[in-house]
């Protein structure tokens, strides 16, 4: 029996679609209501889930897939949480993206069943104060705890999530990323009168940019710019943030769009990529752990360059 189960899930993970008429492994108990998702969760996530939803793989990977009996979801353990996982997969781990594999209601009804494998499972309750990033990127803005024993709070933080899970921490004043997350994005913990709303954020840190207090990037003349926040977009797939170079005269010498995005691959590298609009030279300088891709000498014009970031993944 398990050989069969072993059988049809690798023909499922390596596309094989032929056979489908072959008896479904499914068991009609009298009490027991064969679940819609069954099928599919058998068919195409119980090879690395485990035939029970232990965890348990039967084919290698280079981590543990997440156990779902203990109920443990750090995505979110609601139907449309577990739907979005399911559907666009984890960047960086060997969870798949099964939106082009399976129909929107293949996915809720695996979903649904995954839900059952565990014995109690509370649906999160429905929290106000918690930011959830769905279909659109979504910037927050307030208080930025400190990232470490030693380190500054950040006033004026900005928070970027994007669709795809990762999130990122920017010190709005002056503008620098400080760390990328992956997860659940944040929440919005109230501090009465005193100063604006604190940020809690949901998200593991995945990278942390020179140790938490980053040099600037941008030097004209060997002196450091200073960085002016402008604005924040969401209408594409990934949040942008804009803002201004401005020299030690307090000239503005040009501008600056960057985002960020995860490389898909075994392992998980961060793209921030920039666009610049140059009156002056201007030399930029990646941070330590990180690599530039592209000139660090720019004239003036128009430019795009790139800073490559390493993540490290959750639980290997
Ligand atoms: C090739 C192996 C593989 C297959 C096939 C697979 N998964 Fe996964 N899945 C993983 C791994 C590994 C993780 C844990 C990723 C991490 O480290 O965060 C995971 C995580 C998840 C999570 C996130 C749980 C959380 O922490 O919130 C969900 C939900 C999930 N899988 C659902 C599914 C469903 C549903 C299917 C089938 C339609 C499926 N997976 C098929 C490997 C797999």
């Amino acid at each position: 029996m398990r050989a069969l189960f072993i059988i049809i899930a690798i023909m499922a993970f390596t596309g094989c679609n032929g056979n489908q008429e072959q008896e479904s492994p499914a068991q009609t108990g009298a009490q027991e209501v064969v679940h819609a998702g069954r099928e599919t969760y058998m068919m195409y996530c119980a090879q690395c889930h485990g035939i029970t939803g232990d965890g348990t793989a039967t084919i290698e990977i280079d981590r543990p897939a997440r156990s779902f009996i203990d109920g443990g979801f750090s995505f979110g353990n609601t139907v449309h949480a577990i739907s979005k996982t399911t559907a666009s997969g984890i960047p960086g781990t060997p969870m798949p993206p099964f939106a082009e594999v399976l129909t929107p209601e293949e996915i809720k009804e695996v979903a649904e069943y995954v839900r059952t494998l565990a014995d109690v499972l509370p649906e999160a309750t429905l929290d106000e104060t918690e930011l959830v990033v769905d279909n659109r990127p979504v910037v927050a803005r307030g208080l930025l705890p400190s990232l470490g024993e030693g380190l500054e709070t950040h006033p004026r933080g900005v928070m970027i999530g994007n669709p795809d899970r990762f999130s990122y921490e920017y010190d709005g004043e002056p503008v620098r990323l400080l760390a990328i997350r992956q997860g659940p994005f944040l929440r919005r913990a109230d501090w009465g009168n005193r100063g604006g709303s604190a940020l809690e954020l949901l998200g593991r840190i995945v990278t942390i940019i020179e140790n938490g207090n980053p040099n600037p990037l941008f030097y004209s003349d060997g002196h450091a710019l200073r960085t002016q926040l402008a604005s924040t977009n969401v209408s594409g797939k990934y949040g942008t943030i804009s803002y201004d170079l401005v020299d030690e005269d307090g000239h503005e010498i040009g501008n600056v769009t960057e985002y960020c995005k995860p490389t898909t691959g075994v392992r998980t590298l961060v793209e921030q990529q920039f666009e610049v609009a140059l009156k002056e030279p201007i030399e930029v300088k990646a941070p330590e752990g990180s690599i530039l891709v592209g000139a660090s000498e720019l004239p003036r014009g128009r430019h795009s360059f790139k800073i490559v970031h390493a993540s490290v993944g959750g639980g290997s």
